[in-house]
């Protein structure tokens, strides 16, 4: 539990990378593999992770992002994929639940109608999910960044077509976030300041 505190309150956006510093895919599977324990609506997963690693493709990616120095100098930039239609992919993705017994075809079925009455045929939903699904993700992934003693930075900063073209997305998936990790360089700035509680909290 202190670990959690300690990370909630001690990862700050990194904006300076060191750009000799780099990540082996063993490396950044940890990462993904923590990032994988991101709960979603339905645990329809409706998100993807694409590891910019090599330097052509950091360099289409920076240029997509409107030349973002971290896109370039970390040791990876994740993509964070937004899926729509993940109620489509539910009921392969939760099958080992059933065969192992851990629920029975009551219980199957009724998860996947109560996630396709949510999301079936409404794109606006699916999309709102997976921008939902991103947002945790990314969450997830700048903490294992900070458990694994890297600093991360969060990019909204980016042009959605550029990207996706860069990454090779489908025509049903879209980018929600970039995230750059690796080791810091000097310059970044301290923690930023946060609202008072009491103007952020309301009890009803
Ligand atoms: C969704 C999102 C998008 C962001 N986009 C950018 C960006 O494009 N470029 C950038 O330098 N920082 C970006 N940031 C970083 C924010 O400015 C930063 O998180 C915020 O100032 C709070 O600082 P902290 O992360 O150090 O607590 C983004 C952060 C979030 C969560």
């Amino acid at each position: 539990m202190t670990g959690i505190i300690e990370a909630i309150k001690g990862r700050t956006s990194a904006n300076n990378f060191d750009a000799t510093h780099q990540m082996t895919h063993d490396e950044i599977k940890e990462l993904v593999a923590l990032a994988n324990e991101t709960p979603t609506s339905f645990n329809m997963q409706n998100f993807g992770l694409i590891a910019v690693v090599s330097p052509q493709k950091k360099a289409e990616l920076k240029a997509a992002a409107f030349g973002q120095p971290k896109v370039g100098d970390a040791a990876v930039t994740f993509v964070v994929v937004g899926k729509m239609k993940g109620n489509e992919t539910l009921p392969a993705l939760i099958k080992p639940m059933l065969d192992a017994g851990a629920i029975d075809q009551a219980a199957f079925d009724g998860w996947i109608a109560k996630c396709n009455g949510m999301y079936a045929g409404k794109p606006q939903a699916q999309r709102e999910e997976a921008i939902r699904s991103g947002g945790l993700v990314a969450m997830t992934l700048m903490y294992a960044a900070h458990a694994k003693g890297l600093v991360s930075g969060a990019m909204i900063g980016f042009m959605p077509d550029a990207v996706s073209k860069v990454v090779g997305l489908t025509d049903d998936e879209f980018p929600v976030m970039l995230i750059a990790i690796g080791r810091p360089a000097a310059g970044n700035w301290p923690r930023k300041v946060r609202r008072a509680i009491d103007e952020v909290v309301k009890f009803a």
